[in-house]
């Protein structure tokens, strides 16, 4: 069996994941003899290599796109953060069985608070989409004290759905009815100036921008979008053009959430400044 412990992103069609990179810095930067490496790994082999892995004395995973649900699934035991998002994102070998956690919450909510100076606390948020990476961040938001969130989607039944889902954690109400589908301009007028709007849809993933509700913009907004890449993304654009003042892409969230995977796996949580400035810088 290998002597240094090893952990890996799983996902489909991760080649360009910075994961490795991050947790390679983690490691150095806390003195952590690991190993990080990539699997990519269509939904239907996602199962068998996950148990090979731990199998093979593997120590711990991160779960991306679009493994998070059955991620859930297979976990023997998980904590009340994966339970409640219905999503595991990290898994790790604990007393013999599969432990699963979900720290995109907690790393997005570091970002915003930690990182970009946003105040939480009696914040008006916008949430576009519903789906797992939705479902993941409201319990967080909530806990974080956000004074309202409105989640907005495309298919508003489950907009509806999520929101009573997570009503028992604070003031979550899927977005009005009357809003209209026209891309960023939009005919209703009670959503307006959000503090924060973010984009959890997978729309970027394909070039494509998400409804939002009229009015969302204010001159306060920040606008964010868990999706990242090497230029912004079509969201970035939008955002910018409805004169939000400031717009960000989520590689603060994904190093921040790697942290707090890091934490739970090796006990010790990295310092993430210095990581995170060296990704945003144009060299890396
Ligand atoms: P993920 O785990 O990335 O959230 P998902 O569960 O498939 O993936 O959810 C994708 C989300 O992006 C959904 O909210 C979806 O809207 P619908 O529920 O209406 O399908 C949203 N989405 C995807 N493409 C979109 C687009 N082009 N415009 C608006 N919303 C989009």
């Amino acid at each position: 069996m290998n002597s240094i412990d090893r952990y890996a992103v799983i996902g489909s069609g991760i080649g360009h994941s910075r994961s490795p990179q991050i947790h390679a810095m983690f490691a150095k930067a806390t003195r952590q003899a690991m190993e990080y490496g990539l699997l990519d790994t269509p939904p239907t082999a996602f199962v068998s290599v996950v148990r090979n892995f731990f199998r093979d004395g593997g120590r711990g995973l991160n779960v991306t796109v679009p493994h998070k649900e059955a991620a859930h699934r297979l976990a023997d035991t998980l904590s009340p953060r994966a339970s409640r998002a219905g999503a595991v994102n990290t898994l790790a070998a604990v007393d013999g069985k599969l432990h699963g956690d979900n720290t995109d919450g907690a790393g997005l909510v570091r970002d915003l608070t930690m990182n970009l100076g946003c105040k939480l606390e009696g914040a008006r948020v916008l949430l576009l989409g519903a789906g797992g990476a939705a479902r993941g961040i409201i319990g967080p938001l909530l806990e974080a004290g956000a004074a309202a969130l409105v989640i907005s989607n495309r298919h508003s039944a489950r907009a509806k759905q999520l929101a009573k889902e997570f009503a028992d954690l604070g003031p979550v109400t899927p977005a009005a009815a009357a809003t209209t589908a026209i891309r960023g301009r939009t005919a209703v007028s009670d959503d307006a100036g959000y503090d924060l709007i973010i984009n959890a849809t997978s729309a970027s993933l394909r070039g494509e921008l998400p409804v939002v509700p009229a009015h969302a913009v204010g001159t306060q907004t920040l606008a964010y979008d868990l999706a990242y890449g090497e230029r912004d993304t079509v969201f970035m654009h939008w955002a910018r053009s409805a004169g939000a003042a400031r717009a960000v892409m989520g590689l603060g969230m994904l190093v921040e959430q790697a942290a707090e995977s890091f934490l739970l796996w090796r006990g010790v949580r990295p310092d993430t400044e210095h990581v995170l400035a060296a990704l945003s810088s144009p060299s890396t």
